[in-house]
Formats: C-alpha cells, sequence, structure tokens
C-alpha cells in the first residue's frame, strides 16, 4: 500500500477488487517506469536526493522494466491497487529502503496524467503509420482503376457516372483528415503534468521543465490544478478514433455491397471470408463487417468517457481511471481495423468491365446533356425540364438513353442534334467531359494520384509522419 499511517482499518477486500486498476493500467508499465527513471534524475539535478540514491533507484527501475519484459516478474493483480503501487513496491524489494525517496514531490494524480500523455503519443504514432499504409495501399488500387467506370450515388440512386479511381482516392482524403485530426491531438496531448503533484505543486524545488524536456514533451503545464485533472487529450483521441472507424465503416458497407450478387463488382477473397454453418453456397464478408461494427463500440467509448468527464469538481476523482479503458480499447480496435481493411484491400478481386455495358446510354448521362444545352444557350432550368421530358419519354417507350433515335429527341425538342445523341451513347469519353478541379476527369484524377504518390512516398522516405 503507499498509504495507510492514517487508518485504522484495512480496506475491505470486495472494495480493494472494486477499485483496482491495475488488470488494465500494466498497459502503462513502460511508460510508468520512464516518468519515475526522469522524475528521479530530476530530484537528483535539484539536490533533493543524492546521485547515489538516484542511480540506485534508477538501476532498480532497470531491473523491473527487464524483469517485467522477460517475464520474471509480474505484478500480482491481488494484491495491488495499480502499476504504480505495484512498481514501487516491487522496487523496495530490488533495492531496499531507499525506494521509499522515489515518490518524494510526486503524487500518482501527475504521475498517471503523465504515463496517458507518453502512452498517447506513442499510440498516435502508431495509428498514423497504419493510416499511411492504408492510404498507400487505396492510391495502387487506384492506380490501376482511373478508367475503371461505375455508378456514382447520391441517396444510393444512381446520380452520374464516376471512376474507382476517383471512388477511392474519397477515402484516401478522408484518412489525411484523419491523420490532421491525430496530428492536433499529438499537439495537445504534448505537454507534461510531472511536477503538478496532487493539485497544487509542491514545497520542494522540483523543476517541471527539466523533467518535461527529458521525457520529450513539448511544454510544461501552466496550471496544476488543472493538469491533473484534464483528459482533453484522451477525448479528442478516441474522438479521433471515432471519426476514423466511422471513416472505416462506410468503406466497409461499400464493400460489402460492391461484393452482393446484385453488384458484382467486386470479389472478396477467400482469406478474408467466411462460410455459413447452414448453406453450403455462402461466402460472407464477416471480418469487413466487424470493421463495420466495431465503429459502434469506439463511439461508445466516447460516450463514455465524456459521461465519466462531466460535472467533475476540480480536480482529480478516482473516477478519472475510468479513463483507460475505453482508450486502451479505442486503440485497439481501430489499429485492428486499419491493419485488417488494408490486408483484405490488397487481396480483392475487381471487375473493372462490370459497369461499362450497364451505364451505356444510362440515364445518370441526363445532367451531361443538360450541361449541352446550356451550351446551346438554353437557360438551365429549361434544359432541366426538356431532358427531365425526355428521360420520362423514354421511360414509357422502356428505353434506356442510348436507345433512342435523333427523331425521338427531335420529338421533345427540335434544338437536339447528332452530337446530343453521341452524348448519350458514347460512354468511351464520358468521364473524360468532366471539366473542373475534383472531378473524375481520367487526366485530373492521374495528376492526383501522382499528388499523393509523392506526398505518401515523402512521408516514407522522411519516417516523419508527425509535424511537431
Ligand atoms: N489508478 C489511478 C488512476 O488511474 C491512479 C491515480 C490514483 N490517485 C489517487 N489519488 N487515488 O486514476
Amino acid at each position: 500500500m503507499l498509504w495507510g499511517g492514517r487508518f485504522k482499518d484495512k480496506l475491505n477486500d470486495s472494495a480493494f477488487k472494486f477499485s483496482s486498476s491495475l488488470s488494465f493500467d500494466v498497459n502503462l508499465i513502460h511508460e510508468d517506469i520512464a516518468v519515475s527513471v526522469v522524475h528521479t534524475e530530476m530530484l537528483a539535478e535539484v539536490k533533493i536526493i543524492s546521485s547515489e540514491d538516484a542511480d540506485k533507484i534508477i538501476a532498480g527501475l532497470n531491473i523491473i522494466q527487464d524483469e517485467y519484459d522477460s517475464r520474471k516478474w509480474k505484478p500480482d493483480i491481488d494484491k495491488f491497487e495499480d502499476i504504480h503501487s505495484a512498481i514501487e513496491s516491487r522496487l523496495y524489494e530490488v533495492i531496499g529502503e531507499t525506494a521509499g525517496k522515489l515518490h518524494t514531490g510526486r503524487s500518482r494524480n501527475d504521475q498517471v496524467a503523465t504515463d496517458l500523455r507518453l502512452w498517447i503519443k506513442k499510440s498516435i504514432e502508431e495509428i498514423i503509420h497504419n493510416i499511411f499504409n492504408l492510404q498507400n495501399t487505396l492510391v495502387e488500387i487506384a492506380e490501376k482503376h482511373v478508367e475503371t467506370i461505375m455508378p456514382g450515388y447520391t441517396h444510393l440512386q444512381r446520380a452520374q457516372p464516376v471512376s474507382l479511381a476517383f471512388h477511392l482516392l474519397a477515402y484516401v482524403e478522408m484518412l489525411e483528415r484523419d491523420k490532421e485530426r491525430f496530428d492536433f491531438v499529438f499537439k495537445e496531448t504534448d505537454v507534461s503534468p510531472l511536477g503538478a503533484g496532487a493539485l497544487a505543486g509542491s514545497t520542494l524545488p522540483l523543476d517541471p521543465d527539466y523533467s518535461a524536456k527529458k521525457l520529450g514533451f513539448d511544454k510544461t503545464f501552466s496550471n496544476a490544478l488543472d493538469v491533473v485533472s484534464d483528459r482533453d487529450f484522451a477525448l479528442d483521441f478516441i474522438n479521433g478514433c471515432a471519426i476514423g472507424m466511422m471513416h472505416l465503416s462506410k468503406l466497409s458497407e461499400e464493400l460489402i455491397l460492391w461484393s452482393t450478387m446484385e453488384w458484382n463488382f467486386i470479389k472478396l477473397s477467400d482469406s478474408f471470408s467466411t462460410g455459413s454453418s447452414l448453406m453450403p453456397q455462402k461466402k460472407n464478408p464477416d471480418p469487413v463487417e466487424l470493421i463495420r461494427g466495431k465503429a459502434g463500440r469506439v463511439f461508445g467509448n466516447y460516450v463514455s468517457l465524456i459521461s465519466t468527464l462531466k460535472g467533475l469538481a476540480l480536480s482529480y476523482n478516482r473516477d478519472l481511471q475510468e479513463d483507460k479503458e475505453p482508450l486502451f480499447d479505442s486503440f485497439k480496435t481501430y489499429t485492428e481495423c486499419l491493419k485488417i481493411m488494408e490486408q483484405l484491400l490488397n487481396s480483392i478481386e475487381i471487375s473493372p468491365k462490370r459497369f461499362e455495358k450497364e451505364l451505356q446510354g444510362d440515364f445518370s448521362l441526363a445532367t451531361d446533356l443538360c450541361d449541352w444545352l446550356v451550351l446551346q444557350g438554353i437557360p438551365f432550368r429549361n434544359s432541366h425540364e426538356i431532358v427531365g421530358k425526355l428521360v420520362k419519354y423514354a421511360e414509357n417507350l422502356n428505353k434506356n438513353f442510348a436507345q433512342l433515335t435523333i427523331e425521338d429527341l427531335k420529338k421533345i425538342n427540335p434544338v437536339f442534334n447528332n452530337e446530343a445523341l453521341k452524348i448519350l451513347n458514347s460512354n468511351e469519353f464520358v468521364l473524360y467531359r468532366k471539366q473542373t478541379k475534383g472531378s473524375p476527369n481520367p487526366d485530373l484524377v492521374k495528376e492526383e494520384l501522382s499528388k499523393w504518390k509523392s506526398i505518401l512516398f515523402q512521408n516514407r522516405a522522411n519516417k516523419k509522419l508527425i509535424k511537431h
């Protein structure tokens, strides 16, 4: 126990089990030891403890680290309240009474906040690396499908033709925003709480800037009361995971739709599908469905943490211990999903010709025909009306656009000529007709792809995934 002097009775067994966080905060062991090492160095630096004692403590902490990594020692969940007390108690066993000097001028409140911030910074590096890999995979697939035509949708109704490359690049954009969001969270997290004590600093001449610098933080806290109770960075981290999962769930949904018999646009590989216990013919996209499904638990983690934080009076309250499980779970779930998504995308089989015939003369060229009428000097609203009538006319005859003749067109409006007819039945150049920036014109998409390739290549070359 880290406390006990003022107590007559021992903590009730059930209350002890109920309040212990060791089963999950053991996840912070590396960060906790790093924080203790730096804290000890700082204590020696400002001469609160001797350098001999500091060396002894640091050597002991390193032994504990090695023992844990080589599985020679494991904190006993039945004996300790949290990872901090487990390590301190082990330190007594390893180096004796000098261990009692480690916690000088420190509280578990600033300690746990520092551990958490270090853990989040490390986790963000890993997340960004995985997002980057997924972007890379999407760009590699897109490069082969600049002219692979497919229907673009609004309201899940066919709207205008696009290309698969264009569609996949939309996800590359989302993923880029996800990285930028984590970049922000990283900066927000990059503040050291060590030296804040329980809530109000210390009467000892500690040097929080020294600790911050040694631990690789960009800044030191300005207000002890705030920094021991602040978990905004953790909430923003989960928010980043939640939005990232939301994006992955959208991609999952599309892969699921595209692999149905109705779409028949892609085939998921056997290695990322499962069978049915009843229907022998079934090949189900379970792993993708699970990515979509797991988004829900990460959203839940966000709601869980924000609800924990609501209404807490300053500063530290034990409620804050409830921050860890949603945090760890969000990271684990999100990184796993990013990795699985990348692997399964690498193994899909695409049918590039699937929509070529089907979109031939499809009504999705209606807007292009409106644009043509506009270029003939007809106001857009009138063009819209004319083309709408043409669609109704064709539908009544049970024809698609490609099956209409010049006579049909002229019946609707005399301004139509062979050039207009060509718009309706030439599929080949349909994407090249787009003129605007950010459209699926294959020439523009190729430019976008080379832009992304150089951005992603630079990222890889520099190995500098985060701007800090
Ligand atoms: N297990 C605790 C947590 O995660 C550590 C801090 C405990 N501090 C305290 N004053 N009881 O929040």
